[in-house]
């Protein structure tokens, strides 16, 4: 499994609403008749994935994720649900077994994944003819602000040795970019648009450790971790501002 970092699946449960809203309104874009079978692509610890199975009662929801920590706490939000399959597998290597999906939701994923073509490529092949991608992911200048404390902080001593020469796995696109992907990838009635989704998180030092700053930690020796993010989180501007910048995607799968 390669997927860019790893997470704390029980953290990230705990304190994602705002990341749920957002995906609410990605879901709220896919129309379900309440019996499809959806592929939810990076399901995260399940908290868009429980909203989406309320949405296809007589369908079922297939929900991947490449992070083993993320996918317990999916098992333990969710539980055994009949119409839930729960994967630990990696987008870039999908495999549902010949299934040919009905709708594929994504939401705060696609810019952890470095081979956007590869990757929809993927995605078109587990999807029937006609059916309809809706996602959502980090774009371009997406939390700008939050990169640039860390680059000032990554700097000084003691954390400067571990951050040399590193550049950071995110893949933040721009509209058009995106946009020609995936009509190289097969897709049609492509929509791509940059959105600005500031949040105040209510903790801002578990959501940098947990979300923002996952990849420089994981870097850090572990007695370094807190004082970094302690130490980037005292360099932002009250009240603590994550400036997401969205990119929201809508497209259908084309004929091939
Ligand atoms: C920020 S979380 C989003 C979770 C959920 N969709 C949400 O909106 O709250 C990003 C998720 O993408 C998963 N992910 C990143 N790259 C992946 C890959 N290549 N294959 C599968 N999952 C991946 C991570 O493991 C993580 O659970």
């Amino acid at each position: 499994m390669a997927i860019t970092r790893d997470w704390d699946g029980g953290s990230y449960d705990r304190i994602s609403a705002p990341m749920l809203a957002m995906g609410l309104d990605v879901l709220d874009r896919l129309h379900l008749r309440g019996d499809e079978v959806v592929l939810d692509a990076g399901c995260g610890s399940g908290r868009v994935t429980e909203a989406l199975l309320a949405r296809v009662p007589q369908g079922r929801v297939i929900a991947v994720d490449g992070s083993a920590s993320m996918i317990a706490a999916a098992r333990e939000r969710l539980g055994a649900h009949a119409n839930l399959e729960l994967v630990h597998a990696d987008l870039m290597h999908l495999d549902l077994g010949g299934v040919r999906c009905d709708a594929v939701l994504s939401t705060a994923t696609f810019h952890w994944v470095p081979d956007h073509p590869g990757m929809l490529r993927h995605l078109r092949g587990a999807m029937r003819d006609g059916a309809q991608l809706a996602a959502q992911c980090g774009g371009f200048g997406n939390i700008d602000a939050v990169h640039h404390a860390a680059d000032v902080v990554a700097q000084r001593d003691p954390y400067a040795a571990s951050f040399a020469g590193w550049v950071g796995p995110w893949n933040f696109r721009r509209a058009d970019d995106m946009a020609h992907d995936l009509r190289a990838a097969g897709f049609d009635d492509v929509r791509c648009r940059l959105v600005p989704r500031p949040v105040v998180p209510d903790d801002p030092v578990e959501w940098f450790r947990t979300i923002v700053l996952g990849s420089h930690i994981e870097r850090l020796p572990h007695d370094l971790r807190d004082p970094f993010v302690q130490a980037v989180v005292d360099l932002m501007p009250e009240p603590v501002t994550v400036d997401y910048v969205r990119l929201d995607i809508d497209a259908v799968a084309g004929p091939i």
